[in-house]
């Protein structure tokens, strides 16, 4: 197995991180992933807001509580879509998702713990976050050193998922 398909084979949802920061040169190298996505004309529509400001971090934390993720995490990625620079509702939150799976296997590949949280279009967090109008949350994705090495969740079968004509 290649160091790519080892990488999307054992990258895993991570909640619970260590103190330690994380390199800045590390976050630059995720933020490039992202930005390297493929999206519909080569749209771009992502843009990224860098939480890491101990203020900042605690008052998404407030907001988001799940498992105590954003709170805990040194830094967290808020992925919005620029509505603007979009062209196609469906299109733009696919490329949206290339984008953050991008993020999350770089984040792996570096070492680093990082979970998708699903939170889209909450206005508070939205408020925290600075967005502009034209501006949507699409995710928040915290990364830290992990403090845990999740087992692999399952996955349904090939055989359950593909038709071949
Ligand atoms: C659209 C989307 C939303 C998700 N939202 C959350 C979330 O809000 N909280 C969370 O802990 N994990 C969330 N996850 C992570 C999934 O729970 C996780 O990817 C799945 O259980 C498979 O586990 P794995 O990533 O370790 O392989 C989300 C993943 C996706 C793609």
């Amino acid at each position: 197995m290649n160091e790519v398909l080892r990488a999307i084979r054992e990258r895993r949802s991570v909640r619970s991180f260590k103190t330690d920061p994380v390199e800045p040169e590390k976050i630059e190298a995720i933020l490039e992933a992202g930005r390297w996505a493929p999206s519909g004309k080569n749209t771009q529509p992502w843009r990224f807001v860098v939480v890491e400001s101990q203020e900042k971090r605690e008052q998404l934390g407030r907001l988001v509580t799940q498992m105590d993720m954003i709170r805990t995490a040194p830094v967290t990625i808020a992925v919005l879509l620029d509505t603007k620079a979009g062209y196609d509702r469906i299109k733009d939150v696919q490329a949206i998702g290339a984008c953050a799976q991008n993020m999350l296997l770089a984040a792996h590949s570096l070492g680093l713990g990082a979970c998708w949280i699903g939170r889209v279009r909450d206005e508070q967090v939205e408020r925290v976050l600075g967005t502009k109008e034209h501006e949507e949350l699409m995710m928040l994705i915290p990364i830290g050193y992990p403090a845990e090495s999740p087992a692999p969740k399952e996955r349904k079968p090939l055989s359950e998922l593909v038709r071949r004509i």
